[in-house]
């Protein structure tokens, strides 16, 4: 009886969890969701989302740079994104002597606008349900190897057959671990200039203090502009290029949001898990977060020692400061949600549910069991393989001196991508942003992790030797750091200066470290683990194939994967704590509330201050101040920054770029009461333009509308 009203409350609480905000819908397929939408508040219909015979708004969104996404707002070539995703261009450009970070950049006139080496945006030209044509040949029975190389196989030819005639890019890829597969076909644009970015104190405003919570009062937000040849196709840089006339950009509206209102948001969020098992889960938040975090507490620690030396040291490692706290700290976030929902208890009684149902099923009915025993040998490969990566790989001179070497010297035969001619240029690119006494801190501390904890069976013959040889890991550190040419700019110069030959690098003691370890993780570690991830890959693709027989009632929504998604909800407020009720949206208040000159994140430009102090905030005041973010039921993930905040209308309200703390376990599972996207109100991205920026230009080129 007791087992019978438990998993009768588990079904209640699935379903009831199904309401409209959890799912990251693919554009193609929205007509499934387009009534739902109306009836939350949707007035377009799908074609007006995606469509391949009309102007459509996905022609207004791109993936940016790879991590992010980005949406044009003229019919210019004028995009936004986050401050956070520009970072990288930003920081790039900057120097002591011009330190956009810190005072921000506004390009008055196009002549003014920069480019950037090795950015790009793609457009999503289309998207089609391939699985027939990829899972052509394909027989029961087969095994995984099997299937994969039929898979390989008919992708090549499907993306063959995409890229006939035209310089488009496609990609197939796997929905719901392979039981779908759909193509992608991109247009790739790669003169990308910088437009215009706020200084960190407005872009990153609360920096890493206030990242993952809420309330926020961040205006991450950047501009650029897309550039394209004569014709408008994509174009390599070139000052004859011209701002790039899109089929279709955003209206921007200035009517706000209000507590309840319809919003959708269209990107790339990059990964999700929502169908795993509770093993898994368990492991996640147990044991893989705090190890990761552990680790990555002690670089944070030496880097923002160090930073706060001096100038020159901050903006050198701004941006990769910025990177590893992000995940540091969603880690934290994640595995505490994991726990106060009780993700795991849950997904052990849908488990056993599932079980029971799946008795008299051959095809099922030991999948729990199955997939389980595989996670038991998994676990010790999945802790050295986050070792590995974070304590090992993350050593800036062993990361860089397997790079220059498997690039350049792989196989004793020269690679095209490093030569005697761009070598020096590679290693200015590395030097620009390296200082050699945060890294080798970190190296003493990390490695010095990596050898209490990682079991010596699962640690490199050659390390173990090194450490009886050296003794302790800080005289380990440093024979590595005075004997390698990578520990310093003019060393390594030095050492390339009468040119690069194979086998150059061979003896140099960060590349031998690099190759023992990478050699060993990948001769005795990723063999094993790789197979166990193939087996787990082919169980979870029947374990989805089961969920969706045994829960008939449900919408499946596949897991995020880097295309193009879309997911609505609503302007709301939450409860993080009893007694507590956090409001939907932030204004200019909260910003002079926490402003605070003694604290590099909160110490806002003095023009903020006076602006606010005369109440000068021209037409963009509402109710005596400026809105600044607002907070939804949007189901976002990572890659989900930058992305268009849109109103029943499809006009522009904001830009998406973050979570609220008490959701950040959504990757997982997702908790309507909890999971809120953040996103930044579009008004105070213009009154930032306007009033701080006085680059009137950018506002003229937009369409805005009330
Ligand atoms: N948490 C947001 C996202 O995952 C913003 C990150 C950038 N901000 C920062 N303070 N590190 O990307
Ligand atoms: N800040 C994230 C991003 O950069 C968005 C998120 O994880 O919610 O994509």
């Amino acid at each position: 009886m007791k087992r019978l009203y438990s998993l009768f409350l588990l079904f209640t609480l699935i379903s009831t969890s199904l309401i409209a905000d959890e799912g990251m819908w693919l554009p193609s397929l929205i007509k499934d969701k387009i009534a739902d939408m109306q009836k939350n508040g949707f007035k377009l219909t799908a074609e007006d989302i995606y469509s391949i015979n009309q102007a459509s708004l996905k022609d207004a969104i791109v993936q940016f740079g790879g991590g992010c996404t980005g949406e044009l707002i003229s019919d210019n070539g004028l995009l936004i994104t986050n401050h956070h995703c520009g970072f990288g261009q930003i920081q790039e450009h900057s120097s002591v002597e011009h330190d956009y970070l810190k005072d921000g950049f506004w390009a008055m006139s196009l002549n003014e606008e920069l480019p950037n080496k090795g950015l790009s945006v793609k457009f999503l030209v289309r998207m089609e349900d391939v699985t027939d044509k990829i899972l052509s040949g394909y027989k029961q029975g087969m095994t995984e190897n099997e299937r994969a190389e039929i898979v390989k196989a008919n992708s090549a030819s499907v993306i063959a057959a995409a890229k006939q005639n035209n310089n488009y890019e496609a990609r197939v890829e796997a929905l719901y671990y392979g039981n779908q597969y759909f193509l992608f076909v991109y247009e790739t644009y790669t003169d990308v200039r910088l437009v215009g970015a706020p200084p960190s104190s407005i872009g990153k405003f609360g920096g890493d203090t206030d990242n993952w919570m809420w309330p926020r009062h961040t205006g991450d937000f950047s501009i650029f502009r897309i550039y394209a040849g004569k014709d408008n196709k994509p174009a390599a840089y070139s000052k004859e290029n011209i701002p790039y006339k899109p089929k279709k950009f955003f209206s921007i509206s200035l009517n706000g949001v209000k507590e309840g209102d319809f919003t959708l948001v269209y990107g790339y969020p990059g990964r999700t898990q929502e169908y795993l098992m509770s093993d898994a889960v368990k492991y996640i938040a147990g044991i893989s977060n705090p190890n990761k975090i552990n680790l990555r507490t002690m670089r944070l620690d030496i880097q923002k020692e160090e930073m706060s030396k001096s100038a020159e040291i901050r903006i050198k490692y701004a941006s990769k400061n910025a990177s590893v706290a992000n995940s540091w700290k969603k880690w934290q976030g994640e595995a505490k949600g994991i726990v106060r929902l009780n993700t795991v208890n849950d997904k052990i009684e849908f488990e056993k549910a599932f079980s029971v149902w799946a008795k008299d099923k051959p095809e099922y009915s030991n999948l729990i069991n199955e997939i389980s025993a595989i996670y038991k040998k998994l676990e010790p490969f999945a802790f050295v393989n986050d070792y590995q990566s974070e304590a090992i790989n993350a050593n800036e001179i062993i990361k860089f001196a397997g790079t220059v070497y498997s690039a350049a010297l792989k196989n004793s035969k020269m690679s095209p991508e490093i030569s005697a001619e761009n070598i020096s240029a590679i290693m200015e690119d590395f030097y620009k942003d390296y200082y050699m006494p945060i890294d080798k801190k970190s190296f003493v501390a990390i490695v010095g992790e990596y050898y209490k904890n990682v079991p010596a069976k699962y640690q490199p013959k050659y390390f173990t030797d090194k450490m009886s040889e050296y003794k302790t890991v800080d005289s380990f550190a440093t024979y590595i750091f005075d004997n390698s040419i990578f520990s310093s700019k003019e060393k390594a110069l030095r050492f390339v200066s009468d040119g690069v030959t194979p086998g150059k690098f061979d003896n140099d003691p960060a590349v031998v470290m690099y190759k023992e370890f990478n050699d060993y993780f990948t001769n005795s570690v990723k063999p094993v683990y790789d197979g166990l991830n193939n087996n787990l890959n082919l169980l979870y693709r029947t374990y989805m194939r089961g969920q969706m027989e045994f829960r008939k009632d449900k919408t499946f929504y596949p897991d995020a994967n880097s295309t193009l998604r879309i997911t609505y909800g609503k302007v709301k407020g939450y409860v993080p704590l009893d007694g507590v009720y956090f409001k939907h949206s932030s204004t200019l208040e909260g910003i002079m509330q926490k402003d605070n000159p003694q604290i590099y994140d909160y110490n806002i430009p003095q023009k903020l201050r006076d602006l606010y102090a005369g109440k000068d905030f021209g037409r963009w005041a509402v109710n005596g101040t400026v809105p600044v973010c607002f907070i939804a039921t949007n189901h976002t993930s990572g890659g989900n920054s930058g992305s268009p905040v849109l109103n029943g209308k499809g006009e522009l309200i904001g830009l998406n770029f973050d979570r609220v703390w008490e959701g950040t376990m959504s990757d997982v599972a997702y908790d309507p009461d909890m999971c809120r996207n953040i996103s930044l109100d579009i008004r105070y991205v213009l009154f930032v333009i306007d009033k701080l920026a006085g680059a009137q230009r950018l506002i003229d080129e937009m369409k805005l509308v009330k």
